[in-house]
C-alpha cells in the first residue's frame, strides 16, 4: 500500500457550503427568464461548471439562447453570486474543516485546492483560509471539467507527489469519478447513497481523522 502524501480538497461542498449561493443566485436568474427549478435539480449542479451548469437550467427551462446570450446570462449569475461570497466570513467555514486543514499539515501532509470555481481565491480569502493550503487549482487554471481528473492531476504535481499518493475530499459524484480517473483514493462527503464509489463517506470533514487515510 502507498502512502498518502498529500490531501486534495475540493471547495464547495467540502470546505465551505457555497451551493447556497450557487443556487440562490440561479434560481434568480431562472425567475428572471420566466421559470423555476427544484432543490433537488440543484444537486445536479454540483461539481459543474458555470457554462454547463446554465446549459442544464437553460434545458430544465426550456429555454433556447445563442452563445452570445448564454454568455451575458452565465456572467449575470456570477455578478449575484459574488455579490453574496463577497461577504462571506471564517463563521461559514463547514465544521471541521479549519481543523482538519491544520491537523493535516501537523501531519506533514501536503495540502491543495482542487475546485472547479474561478471565484476559489475570492471565497479563500473572505474565509481567512488562504495560507492554509499549499497549491491552489481551480476553474482559472484547468481546461477540462471533472469527471476529468486534470484538476487533481495539476494539484499532485503541483505539490511534487505522484497520484497514488493522494487522497481527494469531494461532495459532488463527478470529483469523485475525477479521483478514481486520475488513479487517486477519495474521501466522499455526503451521503453514501450518492457518494458510493468513494473509498470512504464521511459526512463532513469534522468526521475525519489523518489517521483514517492509512485505512484507505
Ligand atoms: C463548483 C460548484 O465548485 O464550481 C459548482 O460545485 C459551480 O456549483 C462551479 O458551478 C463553478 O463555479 P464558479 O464560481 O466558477 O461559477
Ligand atoms: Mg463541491
Amino acid at each position: 500500500m502507498t502512502a498518502i502524501k498529500a490531501c486534495l480538497f475540493d471547495l464547495d461542498g467540502v470546505i465551505v457550503d457555497t451551493a447556497v449561493y450557487h443556487y440562490k443566485a440561479w434560481k434568480q436568474l431562472a425567475n428572471s427568464l420566466g421559470f423555476d427549478f427544484t432543490e433537488h435539480q440543484n444537486e445536479q449542479l454540483k461539481g459543474v461548471s458555470r457554462v454547463r451548469s446554465l446549459e442544464l437550467i437553460l434545458g430544465w427551462g426550456g429555454v433556447t439562447k445563442i452563445a452570445d446570450e448564454q454568455h451575458e446570462l452565465a456572467t449575470l449569475k456570477n455578478t449575484w453570486y459574488v455579490e453574496m461570497i463577497s461577504k462571506m466570513t471564517p463563521a461559514e467555514i463547514l465544521p471541521g474543516a479549519k481543523a482538519y486543514l491544520e491537523e493535516c499539515r501537523a501531519a506533514g501532509l501536503k495540502i491543495a485546492l482542487g475546485s472547479a470555481s474561478k471565484n476559489s481565491p475570492l471565497i479563500l480569502e473572505r474565509t481567512g483560509l488562504t495560507s492554509h493550503f499549499d497549491a491552489v487549482i481551480d476553474g482559472n487554471s484547468v481546461t477540462k471539467a471533472k469527471p476529468d481528473p486534470e484538476v487533481f492531476l495539476k494539484g499532485a504535481e503541483a505539490l511534487g507527489v505522484q497520484p497514488n499518493e493522494c487522497v481527494v475530499f469531494e461532495d459532488a459524484v463527478a470529483g469523485i469519478a475525477a479521483a478514481i480517473a486520475g488513479g487517486m483514493k477519495s474521501v466522499g462527503i455526503g451521503s453514501p447513497e450518492l457518494l458510493g464509489d468513494a473509498d470512504v463517506v464521511v459526512t463532513g470533514l469534522d468526521k475525519m481523522t489523518v489517521g483514517m487515510l492509512n485505512t484507505l
